[in-house]
């Protein structure tokens, strides 16, 4: 009897450790993918707003950030996205039930001071269509993208005129530097 129990102990153990480092390696294994995400589009934000100002720099965000995100999405076959409790464009950006937690979650140590750079997390979660591992990480606000995402009064008006035509639902400003302005969220089927 005791024997079966510890047996029984073991395998469960077992299985919890296999399940654990199958965590770690999806949780590498998508930072791998959304890090230099994050950092070739900051880079391209930069360097637009630097060349061509604000306006050039719409096509970012608008262009770029879904071409990138969409062109992981078919080489991989996870859904890799940008989402945001606040968004601008409801299409791509509204966070669902999953990552609106991990996002007010954010919003709440960021407040606390731990540093939303730092900001992740990653489950394995059960869907009625089946298994998924599931990832978001912080998209703190930076300088260069208070020209389209801060206060009313730092938005240049040109920028403010073609927000206003295009996004006419817009709710993606009032954010100040450091501030969680979204995330990057992966969701890979198991
Ligand atoms: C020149 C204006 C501009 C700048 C600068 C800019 N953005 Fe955006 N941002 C936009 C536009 C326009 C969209 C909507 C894109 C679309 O239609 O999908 C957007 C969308 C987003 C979204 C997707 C969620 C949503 O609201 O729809 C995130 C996240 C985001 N921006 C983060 C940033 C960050 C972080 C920076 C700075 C590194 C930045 N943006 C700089 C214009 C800008």
């Amino acid at each position: 009897m005791n024997k079966k129990i510890s047996l029984f102990a073991l395998l469960s153990l077992a299985t919890c450790s296999v399940y654990a480092e199958d965590l770690t390696k999806y949780q590498d294994e998508s930072r791998a993918v959304a890090m230099p995400f994050l950092k070739q589009l900051g880079a391209a934000n930069q360097k637009a707003v630097s060349e061509g100002g604000p306006d050039s720099a719409v096509k970012v965000c608008r262009d770029i950030a879904p071409q990138m995100t969409g062109e992981v999405s078919r080489k991989t076959g996870w859904k890799m996205t940008r989402v945001s409790l606040k968004v601008r464009n409801p299409m791509l950006g509204v966070a669902d039930a999953w990552e609106q937690k991990a996002l007010m979650e954010f919003e709440a140590r960021a407040a606390k001071g731990e540093k939303p750079e730092t900001l992740e997390l990653s489950e394995m979660v059960q869907e009625p269509a089946g298994k998924y591992f599931r990832f978001i990480k912080a998209i703190p606000l930076q300088a260069g993208c208070v020209a389209c995402h801060g206060a009313t009064e730092q938005i240049p008006d040109s920028v403010k005129a073609r927000l206003n035509e295009d996004y006419p639902h817009d709710k993606a400003t009032g954010y100040s530097v450091g501030q969680v302005r979204g995330a990057v969220s992966i969701k890979r089927p198991i």
